[in-house]
């Protein structure tokens, strides 16, 4: 044979053997599998069950470090110590400070006997609420506030866009509107309504129905042209052109709103708080209790009447110095658009609670594998974890957390489901958090409270009870925080020898609309000065 002969034959045995083995291995292997399988699958339980031994014991070295960072400054005497600390800051800032603890004209609170109709005009970031409110006086059946018609104008895009005197054009057509409809309800053809404003934007107030209309910010061109124009004025040029019988009796800002609204209901009301995604607080102090130079320009008629104020604290931006932080808090302050500027905002709102569980959910996916190391969709998006379903965590009562599962899984999808101790991990950090929201929003309040107590010439234990009128979602809707925060509360007033109770936290619905018809009707009997 040829050699060439001999490399042919070879090759086609080759193919042959091969095509037999190929068969033969196809029969063969699929025979193997029971018995080898149970074998690697042995062995792979094993390592899964030692590498789950070890995660869940860093994961529980992790969350004892979280506990301990969040819990440390939670103790009773600690918060009396910093509410100390807190006292001097306020003290300093009534003294002097441009941008915290402002006084404004409002000089009286309202007896609870007020009367009338009055239309209340509350213009937010997204929306213009206008309410015709009945006040009925407080003696009668309910709490004398009547909410007889209220509609919801939304602030859409375009309407932002509308620059200067444009957009009160606009507002003062919805005020016809409500004109048209409170004519028709009382059976009259021109009766001549006060209004209030609840403004949420920057002014400079220059008396109780007046202010200069400030950058206004968020997305908004009203001030186009506009900027340092007064605001009552550009609102009631633009309801005279259109004829309407209205005039402009108060301008308040939220806090005050706050106070004012359930002051009428309840005369132990002293201070507010407003809570949601942002906060601020007023409060009712001493005309003395600020330096003089605070009060800007005001006619010697004020000063002949007035003897206490209603302050906006701007409380946010208290507490730097005062109030503990963990590294994640520290994290999200520097990588804020305005680091330091407000502090205690930072550590309790529901824009930042759900930022700050995100953080530490980061660092747990990264070092100790919580999600199998994987990071769920949008988690690694600044903000993208809402407080909202932290709150689903802490509400959640099912033995195996189904509906916080759900929601987490619903904003955040992922590969496999979270397990649930990881739930839970993420449930008691959301507590932690949560809890010390709560001790730092009393303190801040109990220092407000000693601050007017001893501006008032009170002993703490002489105190009379005093309501905060309470408002925003994070304080009504946050699964059992007000309720910690009124505890923590009750704690630091009875440190001070003041009673268990000395201060109490009282829901005020529709705040802004009550408030700013309040003041409106305050005003109108001659209570502004
Ligand atoms: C708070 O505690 C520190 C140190 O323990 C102390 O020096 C300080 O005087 C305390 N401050 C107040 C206001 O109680
Ligand atoms: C509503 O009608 C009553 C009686 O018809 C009238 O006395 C009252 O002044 C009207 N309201 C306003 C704000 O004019």
């Amino acid at each position: 044979m040829t050699s060439v002969a001999r490399y042919y034959l070879r090759l086609i045995f080759d193919f042959w053997i091969r095509s037999r083995l190929r068969r033969a291995m196809s029969v063969i292997l699929p025979s193997l599998v029971p018995i080898v399988q149970p074998v690697f699958q042995n062995e792979r339980k094993r390592v899964r069950d030692v590498a789950e031994r070890m995660y869940d014991k860093s994961m529980e070295t992790f969350a004892n470090e979280v506990q301990a960072a969040f819990e440390a400054p939670v103790k009773h005497e600690r918060l009396w110590n910093m509410s100390g600390k807190l006292q001097e800051e306020y003290k300093d800032k009534l003294r002097s400070s441009t941008i915290s603890m402002l006084p404004s004209y409002q000089h009286t609170l309202p007896t609870g006997s007020e009367q009338g109709d009055v239309l209340a005009l509350d213009v937010g970031g997204s929306t213009f609420r206008a309410g015709l409110i009945k006040l009925r006086g407080k003696a009668k059946d309910g709490d004398g506030l009547q909410v007889r018609r209220v509609r919801n104008f939304a602030i859409d895009e375009r309407t932002r866009q509308l620059p200067g005197r444009q957009f009160f054009d606009w507002m003062a057509s919805r005020i016809g509107e409500m004109l048209v409809e409170y004519n028709h309800m009382n059976g009259t053809t021109n009766a001549r309504l006060q209004m209030g404003l609840a403004w949420s934007f920057p002014i400079e107030q220059t008396s109780p129905s007046t202010g200069r209309l400030l950058k206004m910010g968020k997305g908004f061109r009203a001030g186009h042209g506009v900027e340092g124009a007064d605001l009552s004025e550009l609102i009631m040029t633009a309801c005279h052109s259109r004829g309407l019988n209205v005039e402009i009796c108060a301008i308040v800002n939220d806090g005050a709103a706050t106070l004012l609204s359930q002051a009428y209901r309840d005369p132990a009301t002293r201070m507010s708080l407003i809570l949601g995604t942002g906060m601020n607080a007023a409060v009712f102090l001493p005309v003395s209790a600020l330096g003089r130079d605070k009060y800007g320009k005001r006619s010697d008629n004020w000063y002949a009447v007035a003897e206490r104020v209603v302050v906006n604290t701007e409380l946010s931006m208290f507490g730097k110095q005062v109030l503990p932080t963990t590294k994640w808090d520290d994290d999200l302050n520097s990588n804020h658009r305005l680091p330091d500027f407000q502090p205690l905002e930072y550590l309790i709102t529901g824009r930042y609670l759900g930022e700050i569980l995100r953080l530490v959910m980061l660092e747990a996916i990264s070092t100790i594998g919580l999600f199998n190391g994987q990071i769920p969709e949008r988690l690694d998006e600044p903000y993208a974890f809402e407080t909202r379903t932290l709150a689903t965590f802490e509400s959640d009562r099912t033995s195996n957390l189904i509906d916080a599962s759900a929601a987490f899984r619903s904003a955040h999808p992922m590969r496999s489901p979270p397990k649930l101790h990881e739930l839970e991990f993420i449930r008691d950090i959301g507590r932690l958090a949560s809890r010390r929201a709560a001790a730092y929003l009393a303190t801040s309040l109990h220092a407000l409270w000693a601050v007017r107590t001893s501006s008032e010439g009170i002993e703490p234990g002489e105190a009379t009870h005093v309501t905060v009128a309470c408002d925003g979602s994070m304080i009504e809707k946050y699964p059992d925080f007000r309720q910690w925060t009124q505890r923590f509360l009750n704690r630091l007033c009875s440190l001070s020898g003041a009673s268990e109770g000395a201060v109490t936290l009282e829901l005020a619905p529709e705040s802004s609309i009550f408030g700013a018809a309040v003041a409106a009707s305050c005003m109108a009997e001659g209570g502004g000065a």
